[in-house]
């Protein structure tokens, strides 16, 4: 089996939930304080061993390009201006790895954005990271994925327990427990409605795939809300060769609603020298109110 090497980062959505700051800019490049998100999605990748990057983008997207590209302009400014702290900051960003972006056309949804990176793939087993999912853990989610890969050789997803009425936020799966945490997937649905989920167990935004997929996504129909699901793919997959869900370690930022994106600023701001003591007394003033 080959070993997992590259990853893709689809974030072509048009992040309606995020409107009307989604209209002129990425929702993947949401700061957290002064970090965006989608940088903490590339450093997940890489530190779980991935060495080449793809990320999906569409229109409006540019801005996802420039950060991660050199900026000669304001190096040389920083430079002269004696800035040195920042330029390494600056610099440290586009050095941090061999990323290759590829267009998806029109949003047609997360399985079509994940198809458009076919080509680029050729046939390895293969990450997917969403790029507005930010995950901490000293072992990396992806990399969680990726050794379950290798031991299987089988795409494996990861998974959490939704609340009750969030279900139809997420593709659900169903499965028997084949070693702590890891289930064999026996179903999974997208966003079905409450009350007809098969459990409560929720995909996010961590995959790892086996070329496989790539055909599955190929047959794959237009599913909910007119979307070509990667949901409806893996269903299809599974139909195929086993299919694992992993409860991974760690804590999940959903950064594509508000209360995930509020959530991920607080704890970074609770962790950076000199905020933490002034966010704790206006959170306390805050309780006061
Ligand atoms: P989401 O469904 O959360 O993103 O997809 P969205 O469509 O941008 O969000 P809303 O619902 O309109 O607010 C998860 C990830 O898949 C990417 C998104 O950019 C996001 O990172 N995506 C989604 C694509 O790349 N292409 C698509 O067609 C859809």
């Amino acid at each position: 089996m080959k070993k997992v090497r590259k990853a893709v980062i689809p974030a072509a959505g048009l992040g309606t939930r995020f409107l009307p700051v989604t209209k002129s800019m990425p929702k993947e490049m949401l700061p957290i304080i002064d970090v965006p998100v989608i940088h903490f999605v590339v450093t997940e990748a890489l530190a779980s061993g991935v060495e080449d990057i793809i990320i999906i983008t569409g229109r409006g997207k540019r801005a996802i390009e420039d950060y991660f590209d050199d900026a000669p302009e304001l190096e040389m400014h920083l430079s002269s201006n004696g800035k040195e702290k920042y330029l390494q900051l600056v610099q440290e960003i586009s050095a941090m790895a061999d990323l290759h972006y590829i267009r998806q056309k029109e949003p047609k949804g997360l399985g079509h954005a994940v198809l458009q990176a076919e080509k680029h793939i050729s046939g390895e087993p293969f990450a997917v990271l969403l790029g507005d999912d930010i995950i901490r853990n000293d072992n990396p989610c992806t990399r969680q994925l990726i050794n379950i890969n290798e031991e299987r050789s089988a795409s494996v997803i990861a998974v959490e327990e939704v609340p009750p009425e969030m279900v139809s936020n997420y593709g659900i799966i169903s499965g028997r427990e084949e070693a702590p945490s890891l289930y064999r997937i026996d179903d999974i649905v997208e966003k079905p409605p409450v009350g007809e989920a098969p459990s409560n167990t929720g995909a996010i935004g961590r995959y790892v795939f086996t070329p496989e997929i790539f055909d599955c996504l190929k047959e794959t129909p237009t599913g909910v809300g007119g979307e070509v699901q990667l949901t409806d793919a893996i269903r299809l997959l599974k139909g195929r060769q086993p299919v694992y869900a992993y409860k991974f370690k760690g804590r999940r930022y959903d950064t594509g609603s508000a209360l995930g994106y509020l959530e991920a600023i607080i704890d970074a701001a609770l962790e950076k020298d000199g905020l933490r003591e002034d966010l704790l007394r206006y959170m306390g003033e805050v309780m006061r109110r």
